[in-house]
């Protein structure tokens, strides 16, 4: 019988297969995140992690969990395990792929819409009692059909997704792969969608210098990582309206704090991290993860490894 740590509480029955493989499963009861040294004490004994985005698994914790054999991310990402403190002790890594690709290219297509045509204003301006008759001036917003959509990480599943549906919107598609000229493309964009993974390469990314880049009007959409974006820049971007809206699923940190220069931003929609949050996608989510425990918990290679980073 192996013990199993559950950082979260999580969405159907998937953990019931732990259990009915005689393993015994410890879960986080509460809604938020455990504190690292909270985390550190629930997993001494643990010889499986299924663990959140939100965990940091670091030294410090893995050298805290002395049987840990394997981790099961709750995510298709994994920026928030050191890779090489994993490798160093030979534990596996499992990740969610594949299952969230149609949910965060939604999402991503959802967010591009909204802040194309402007939603989330006009529907406080309603709810306000703002809005007095229809405004032949009022509201406008960007053509979506007949745009330039630069996709950075566009050669990945979740890119070539959003791709996809940008298509069927009859936009024109840049997609960029690892090696693309990302300043030249944002010459050309009227939206830019992240969706590269975040690494020490890929931080900040879209920084000052890509923002003085960009077509000016343009909107950038994140439903990728917080980290891509240098996020003091993109306020200053939007304040001074280089860009002309950008829409978030994801922050650096999560959530902003109250006072951050960015939630004063004009035309700035923020949504918290919802990428893959469908009641479908969730729970497939947790069966992989279970899929991964169960693997690794027998030492079995992972069904679902995460990818070795490449340098
Ligand atoms: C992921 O999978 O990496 C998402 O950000 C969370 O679902």
């Amino acid at each position: 019988m192996a013990h199993v740590f559950v950082s979260r509480a999580l969405t159907g029955d998937a953990l019931d297969r732990l259990t009915d493989a005689g393993h015994d499963v410890d879960v986080w009861p509460g809604n938020l995140p455990p504190h690292p040294t909270e985390l550190r004490e629930r997993v001494a004994h643990a010889h499986g992690l299924l663990a959140m985005l939100t965990e940091r698994i670091d030294t410090a914790l893995l050298d805290a969990a002395p049987q840990l054999k394997v981790i099961a991310n709750y995510a298709v990402g994994f920026d928030n395990i050191d890779m090489e403190a994993i490798t160093a002790r030979g534990i596996a890594v499992g990740v969610t792929p594949d299952v969230l690709t149609d949910a965060t290219a939604d999402l991503a297509f959802a967010l591009l819409l909204a802040a194309a045509r402007r939603l989330a204003e006009a529907q406080r301006a309603v709810r306000d009692g703002r809005w007095r008759t229809f405004e032949p001036q009022g509201w406008l917003g960007a053509d979506v059909h007949g745009a330039t959509l630069v996709i950075v990480g566009g050669t990945g599943r979740i890119g070539q997704a959003v791709a996809r549906r940008a298509a069927g919107f009859d936009m024109n598609i840049i997609s960029l792969g690892r090696d693309g000229d990302l300043h030249q493309a944002l010459q050309h964009a009227d939206f830019v969608s992240l969706h590269a993974p975040l690494t020490p390469q890929t931080r900040h990314l879209i920084d000052d210098a890509a923002l003085h880049a960009i077509k000016p009007g343009a909107i950038l959409v994140n439903t990728g990582r917080g980290g891509l974006v240098d996020q003091p820049a993109l306020a200053r971007a939007l304040q001074d309206g280089r860009l002309a809206a950008a829409a978030l699923d994801v922050t650096d940190p999560e959530p902003l704090p109250a006072d951050d220069p960015l939630l004063d931003a004009p035309n700035l929609l923020v949504v918290p991290h919802i990428g893959s949050a469908t009641r479908t996608t969730r729970g497939r989510m947790v069966h992989m993860a279970v899929d991964n425990l169960l693997a690794g918990l027998a030492g079995d290679p992972l069904p679902h490894p995460a990818p070795v980073p490449r340098k």
